[in-house]
């Protein structure tokens, strides 16, 4: 969740320094951002120790607070090979797609949705892989 509300132009200065980096390591992506919630949802592909190593600095960004990480997978292909890090705003997906999840945060997910939390981020992240 970002530390305050970011304009777009500080959106766009992540997502360059981002990309230029990932390029460099080889890491490919997706982030959604909702300007509703300040939340980030990210998912990461690459190397095993380049991706841990990553998450150890993004999760030190001061830019953001409350880092989780909702699921690890060993991987035989990527999904987004061709993104060193697509964006799209979280607010701006098809509703169909977040099926009543306005926000991933553990603390205000009610209950009902809770259970269902990761595995529905890990079907929005496969289903914005064939849709991008
Ligand atoms: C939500 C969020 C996602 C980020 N994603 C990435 C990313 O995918 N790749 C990356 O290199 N940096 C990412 N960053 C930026 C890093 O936290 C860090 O600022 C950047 O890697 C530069 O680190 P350095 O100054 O130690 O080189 C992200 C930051 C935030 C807040």
């Amino acid at each position: 969740m970002a530390t305050r509300a970011m304009s777009v132009d500080e959106l766009d200065s992540l997502l360059e320094q981002s990309r230029e980096q990932n390029a460099r390591l080889n890491v490919t992506g997706i982030l959604l951002h909702s300007g509703k919630t300040r939340e980030f949802m990210q998912l990461l592909e690459g190397e095993q120790d380049v991706i841990e190593s990553l998450m150890q600095t993004i999760s030190n960004d001061q830019r953001h607070t409350c880092v989780d990480v909702m699921y690890h997978d060993r991987i035989e292909a990527r999904n987004f090979e061709d993104w060193s890090m697509a964006f799209r705003l979280f607010d701006k997906l098809d509703p169909k797609l977040i099926e009543g999840y306005t926000t991933f945060n553990t603390n205000s997910l009610p209950p009902s949705l809770l259970n269902g939390r990761n595995s529905r981020a890990r079907s929005i992240m496969k289903s914005l892989s064939q849709n991008l």
